[in-house]
């Protein structure tokens, strides 16, 4: 486990960081710390964007252009071009999976293939963008599991255990990047005066006593019976804890850092109303399984409500999944309850 002490009080970059974390690994060869570097570039490019997303329509008025000639574009858009284009050519990745391209993203031919293969939400909670509420990017990275040669779709499809590093940026009052390569959780805010992130939430644990639960109880009236018994006892007054409240911003990274800091369980259960996503609304690859191996970095748990996150193998790349993830004792009651409830003896 890092020591965080030595860092108390310090102005400690992010890049300074991941370097001194990289030291740890005597075998390291820093392709893995440079693709965390490339990250932390991606995040302050796509931030220059985000603080003005509102304007897009007015600094674009004139057509698909904007005043500076450039095309105007959607930030999704936006935001895949920047980590693909900041990660294409660098000889570390074998291949990229992204939730805007239907199949995995080859590295160009011209350019030599690496040990790693990144796969990344380029922008979560994207329909929150015009309200100005916080929305993020999602990542993790693996090993690559095939040998030589252009990377596939199987080394993709792993299950997020094998992550050797896993991360989100968040874009909201201040721009966070917080990752982990499996030693801790640490967050770093941009100081846009200087182009820094600097380290300020070294070590993050998930706080023993939870706050919030987090879920569409819009969707109230589709859940199983054991998803209703589990909200219902998530509001209770319980020997193990108070009722909780809820805290509900639709933008899954927004969500989940508010529990990760506050304690609590954010879920989006199979969403049963719609036939055309029964595993629920939330992706496995890019979305679940990152911030599942975030979680048990910082002391919580991921279920699917039956079984660990971090234990699925993928068998498609834009696999839904349903999702409870935070405080590992509200996640286990929830599969105690659906135990109980939905799963016939
Ligand atoms: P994305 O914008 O990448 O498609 O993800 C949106 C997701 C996630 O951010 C959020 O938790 C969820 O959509 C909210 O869905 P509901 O509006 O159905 O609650
Ligand atoms: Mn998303
Ligand atoms: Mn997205």
């Amino acid at each position: 486990m890092t020591d965080t002490q030595e860092y108390h009080g310090k102005l400690v970059t992010i890049e300074r960081f991941i370097l001194d974390q990289q030291q740890a690994h005597p075998e390291a060869t820093g392709t893995l710390t440079n693709i965390l570097y490339d990250m932390a570039l991606a995040a302050k490019i796509i931030t220059s964007k985000t603080t003005r997303a509102g304007l897009a329509e007015i600094l674009g008025s004139a057509g698909e252009e904007n005043v500076q000639g450039e095309e105007v574009q959607k930030l999704d858009v936006f935001a895949q071009r920047t980590i693909f284009r900041l990660n294409d050519h660098t000889g570390r990745l074998a291949a990229m999976a992204s939730e805007e391209e239907e199949a995995i993203i080859p590295i160009p031919s011209r350019f030599p293939v690496g040990p790693y293969v990144l796969v990344f939400d380029p922008l979560d909670g994207s329909s929150n963008i015009d309200m100005n509420v916080s929305i993020g990017t999602i990542f993790g990275i693996y090993r690559r599991t095939t040998e030589g040669g252009p990377g596939t779709l199987e080394d993709v499809l792993q299950p997020a255990r094998n992550l050797v590093a896993a991360g989100y940026i968040l874009y909201g009052a201040s721009t966070m990047m917080v990752y982990s390569t499996g030693n801790g959780v640490h967050g770093f805010t941009l100081d846009p005066a200087i182009g820094e992130f600097l380290l300020s939430h070294p070590n993050i644990k998930l706080p023993v006593k939870p706050k919030y639960y987090s879920v569409n109880q819009g969707y109230q009236p589709f859940w199983t019976p054991g998803v209703q018994a589990y909200t219902e006892w998530l509001q209770q007054d319980t020997p193990e804890k108070k009722g909780l409240s809820l805290r509900y911003i639709g933008s899954l990274v927004a969500d989940f850092h508010r529990n990760l800091l506050s304690g609590g369980v954010f879920y989006y259960p199979a969403d049963s109303k719609d036939p055309k996503k029964p595993g629920g609304k939330l992706r496995l690859v890019y979305e679940a399984g990152p911030l599942s191996f975030l979680i048990e970095q910082a002391g919580g748990y991921a279920s699917d409500g039956t079984q660990a996150i971090l234990d699925i193998v993928p068998e498609r790349l834009h696999q839904r999944v349903p999702m409870f993830i935070g405080d590992r004792n509200l996640v286990e009651q929830a599969e105690a309850l659906i135990r109980q409830h939905d799963q016939p003896a």
